[in-house]
């Protein structure tokens, strides 16, 4: 006898009833969002943890658009932690640790370790940290003789402008105006660094208010983590480098191991956990009960994915992030969409659906911030874009393991995914700005000036088949 079958939707099939409007404009519409307790985005957009998404240049960008970024899991723990270092260093009001050099090492080894960090000057400082000078680019960038000491070339601690630790924004401000410096080095009464202040810093600290931050003024970022092998070591190692948010991802994150893993990655992350993905009611109870902060949902709809058309599981995402949220909003935690987000307009779909953010991949994967370069074909720029579960992504794994790779066992590689290329975007901050005007005009369609507002009086249709048609534009494009 046939079981009972349930329909299931996609964003595609609905659209959502328009509602009378409260707001004159869409920026009386407010779009922030909780993702876990105490990480909170002006903007609910995150950047996916994939290797041709999200590495620190996107989620600067993500953070300082108002969202957040997920430093991906494809690369060693140093590597992945000294990311999210990288996020934390590139805004704050305070750099807690500037990067420093001794006064007897060379210039040449400045100059590598300029590249490497990618940083414009270091302080110089004696064995016990304490403030020598300031060395700085322009110091060197006409210096020929390369084995030169950092001593001869720095710019002494007598001819430095010092702040002290706890100063306040505007006195520091005042100071780097008066003396036109960039760099206000912090010492205590000892003369042993506390921090550094740079005018960049203070700068974007001021004008950009929608980005997000933490309680220092830095940059908000998350990092991923798997479940197999060392990936508690590599999850601690994100909460060192002072990630604000760890993601634990694998393509089904409905099993046994992944329950087990959750509960030892709870007795000792003091950050948030967003566990996924997963696409069902059960799932989504198992995680919650198992410690996870925020489920992430989606089995199948990303643009590089084939995991359906391989295994024959999944479910359409909008019934997905319905059914998640029957199970998560009673336990008040927040879900995250992830996948299959082609418009702005599905992004209210999702939002009103019961999703406190989504995920993006390809939407990113051609902007300027994302990892890799361009390639043109017939006068076009593209970028590549490769799910996580594609034959390439397996090949770069066994490489990033040193595993040796036998050509008769990667016969062996299912693939879930595929290796393409999307249109070059321009900067995130252009893409972010046009979906996020999108997603506001659609909470103004549905009534609702904030999210919360949009969960509860959204009304979804949905369409037949001519409907969704009649949804296209019957132009084309000039
Ligand atoms: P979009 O549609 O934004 O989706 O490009 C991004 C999400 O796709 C998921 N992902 C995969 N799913 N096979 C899959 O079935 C894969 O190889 C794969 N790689 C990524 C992931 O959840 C991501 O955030």
């Amino acid at each position: 006898m046939a079981k009972e079958m349930r329909v299931g939707l996609s964003y595609n099939d609905v659209l959502l009833v328009p509602k009378r409007s409260r707001s004159a404009s869409r920026r009386d519409i407010d779009t922030a969002t909780e993702i876990a307790k105490g990480v909170t985005l002006n903007v609910p957009f995150i950047s996916a943890n994939m290797d041709t998404v999200s590495e620190y240049s996107m989620a600067i960008a993500m953070a300082r658009e108002g969202g957040i970024g997920i430093i991906h899991r494809f690369m060693d723990i140093e590597r992945e932690a000294g990311q999210v270092r990288k996020v934390k260093r590139a805004e704050g009001y305070v750099i807690e640790d500037p990067y420093s050099i001794g006064p007897d090492e060379t210039i040449e080894f400045a100059k590598e370790q300029m590249a490497r960090n990618e940083t414009s000057g270091f302080l110089v400082v004696d064995k016990a940290n304490k403030l020598l000078g300031v060395l700085s680019h322009r110091d060197i960038m006409f210096t020929l003789h390369d084995k030169k000491r950092v001593r001869e070339e720095m710019t002494p601690r007598d001819k430095l402008i010092v702040g002290y630790p706890g100063m306040e924004r505007n006195r520091a401000l005042d100071l780097l105006k008066k003396y036109k410096v960039e760099k206000l080095p912090l010492v205590d009464k000892g003369n042993v660094v506390k921090g550094l202040i740079t005018a960049k810093d203070l700068h974007s600290h001021v004008s950009n208010k929608m980005s997000s931050k933490d309680k220092k003024g830095r940059l908000l970022v998350g990092g991923a983590t798997g479940v197999k092998g060392d990936y508690i070591e590599r999850a601690m190692a994100l909460q060192d480098a002072e990630a604000d948010i760890v993601v634990l991802d694998v393509a089904h994150g409905h099993s046994d191991s992944v329950i087990e893993a959750v509960r030892k990655l709870k007795k000792q992350l003091d950050i948030p956990l967003v566990v996924g993905n997963v696409a069902t009611k059960d799932a989504t109870n198992d995680l919650i009960s198992a410690g996870a902060d925020c489920i992430k949902v989606g089995i199948g709809p990303g643009a590089a994915c084939t995991t359906r058309l391989v295994t024959g599981s999944g479910m359409p995402q909008l019934t997905a992030v319905m059914d998640c949220y029957e199970a998560s909003s009673r336990q008040k935690i927040p879900l995250i969409a992830d996948g299959g987000i082609k418009d702005s307009g599905d992004i209210t779909k999702a939002m009103a659906a019961g999703a406190s953010a989504v995920m993006f991949g390809s939407l990113l994967a051609g902007t300027d911030e994302s990892p890799g370069y361009f390639v043109r074909r017939n006068g076009v720029k593209y970028k590549a874009y490769r799910g996580m579960a594609s034959f390439g992504a397996n090949v770069s794994r066994r490489k990033m393991d040193n595993m040796d790779i036998d050509p008769n066992e990667l016969t062996q590689i299912v693939p879930e995914g595929v290796e393409s290329s999307v249109p070059y975007r321009g900067a995130v901050k252009e893409v972010v700005s046009q979906l996020l005007g999108g997603l506001r005009s659609g909470m103004s369609y549905c009534g609702a000036t904030n999210l919360k507002e949009l969960r509860k009086n959204s009304e979804f249709i949905m369409l037949t088949q001519s409907g969704a048609s009649e949804s296209y534009s019957k132009l084309q494009p000039t």
